[in-house]
């Protein structure tokens, strides 16, 4: 006859049962998209699926944005490059909007795709006020249409032309850009783009804002109720030697003329190498990044494929002020309109301040841009930096502990969160693959 065993009962707090039996979670996330890991709590895969997490309403992820975090050399670019690696499987394909180390330039040619490079002497050619496919077929488009998009074109050049000017110095201070400024660019940029023929949106290049502030029409000097010529050349003057810095500073020859490349949209990856522009100093590669995060914004809607925009340093663009704070925060608020994925690699949350003093308006836009991004990629942090995690993302002491304590002790161990939810994840790169693709260090080792 079966006999069964005396059942025992234990009485104990949910503290000392974890010793006992160590619970075995259940991954809460669906096994769809990229393969990143294995996730700590129960030894399953993790996957990481932006735009499904956005669309499943069991999971906290209203945008499909990315922000990575961690010290230098803990393996961000890395995890971005195998994300894109293994997001490509499903047809995504990826932009790298300005690569400052050129590190993309090997997983491009692993992809049979030539990166472009740009820099001083070098023939590529951006031209950050192209119109983009907004303005194809022009002619053909209603009365309507044509208003709606000249509207969004015409958002992005102002955007853009604010946010370079403003990320100029006199002395210590950053160049004013107010309204009245931005009134002149405004009329300028009609002016420019007037035309009484609509079969075509004028193209338009930097060298033509300088030339109109410099000799402007009767018509333009009229419409901005300036008395005469004189007091507009005079009201405008700082305008228009910032506007001048743009294309005879050390940007002359790169961004100020018609675009020379035509991108394949077709390949899987495409990269701007940027590592020529490096010994200009910070600020150069900081305005290149914005020119190259506005001619981005522009190219959509090109291929009809779902596109991953990576910018890998974006700290160097953040620094720059106000105008090249909310350029970025434009980017991403419109992620959700588009569908593209944004990822951003900080070394550490604060690197979104450092745009502006305490309590100015570009530390508000920062602060508020940290929610732009539902999905963070926390790797290991020094304790110093901790304080960043707690009071910037809101994390907790939790987030704390594993971020300066496990995720230091391995490459590629990151702590995810996806909304307010915490994963332990180590990522395991493909020796043959992977690594090789990856590897930052070479420069190190010589
Ligand atoms: N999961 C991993 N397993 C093994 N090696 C890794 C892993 N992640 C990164 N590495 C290696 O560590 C080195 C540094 O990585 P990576 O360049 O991604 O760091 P980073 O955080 O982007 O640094 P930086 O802030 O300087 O850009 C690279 O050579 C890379 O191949
Ligand atoms: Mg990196």
């Amino acid at each position: 006859m079966a006999s069964r065993p005396a059942v025992k009962r234990y009485q104990m707090t949910s503290d000392q049962a974890g010793v006992f039996w160590p619970f075995l979670t259940a991954s809460p996330l669906p096994p769809t998209g990229a393969p990143m890991g294995t996730d700590m709590s129960n030894g399953a895969t993790f996957y990481v699926d932006p735009h499904g997490w956005v669309l499943n309403d069991a999971i906290p992820v209203t945008n499909p944005n990315i922000f990575v975090f961690g010290k230098p050399g803990r393996g961000k670019s890395a995890w971005v490059k195998a994300f894109l690696n293994r997001m490509f499987a499903f047809g995504y394909q990826a932009l790298i909007l300005g690569d400052p180390k050129d590190e993309y330039e090997l997983m491009c040619r692993h992809f049979g795709v030539e990166p472009f490079a740009i820099g001083p002497g070098m023939p590529t050619r951006l031209n950050p006020l192209d119109p983009g496919p907004l303005a194809t077929n022009w002619g053909q488009l209603d009365k309507e249409e044509q208003h709606r998009r000249q509207a969004i074109i015409f958002g992005r050049w102002l955007v853009l032309l604010r946010s370079l000017i403003g990320s100029q110095s006199i002395g210590d201070r950053k160049v004013a850009v107010g309204p009245t400024e931005e009134q002149v660019l405004k009329a300028v940029l009609v002016e420019l783009t007037h035309t009484t023929d609509t079969r075509e949106l004028r193209p338009i290049v930097i060298p033509q804002v300088w030339q109109q502030l410099h000799s402007p029409s009767d018509h333009l000097i009229a419409e901005l109720r300036y008395p005469d010529r004189h007091t507009f050349l005079d009201d405008t003057r700082l305008l228009r030697d910032a506007v001048a810095q743009l294309i005879s500073g050390v940007f002359a020859g790169i961004f100020d003329a018609p675009t020379t490349v035509t991108i394949d949209w077709n390949a899987p990856i495409q990269s701007l190498s940027l590592s020529r522009l490096m010994p200009l100093g910070d600020d150069a590669v900081g305005m290149a990044l914005m020119c190259l995060n506005s001619w981005g914004t522009a190219m959509r809607h090109v291929s009809g494929r779902r596109r991953i925009n990576v910018r890998d340093e974006v700290w160097r663009q953040l620094r720059l002020g106000t105008g090249a704070v909310s350029s970025f925060d434009a980017d991403l608020r419109l992620s959700r309109s588009h569908g593209d994925i944004e990822i951003a690699n900080a070394h550490k949350p604060s690197d979104y301040l450092g745009a502006g003093h305490a309590g100015s308006q570009a530390q508000q836009i920062a602060k508020d841009l940290l929610h732009l991004g539902d999905i963070k990629v926390l790797f290991g942090q020094d304790a110093e930096v901790a304080d960043d995690l707690e009071q910037l993302l809101e994390l907790g002491p939790v987030a704390r502990d594993i971020v300066t304590g496990w995720a230091m002790g391995g490459k590629g161990r990151a702590l995810i969160a996806v909304g307010p939810r915490l994963h332990k994840v180590a990522l395991t790169l493909h020796a043959d693959l992977e690594l090789p693709l990856t590897d930052t260090n070479q420069k190190l080792q010589t």
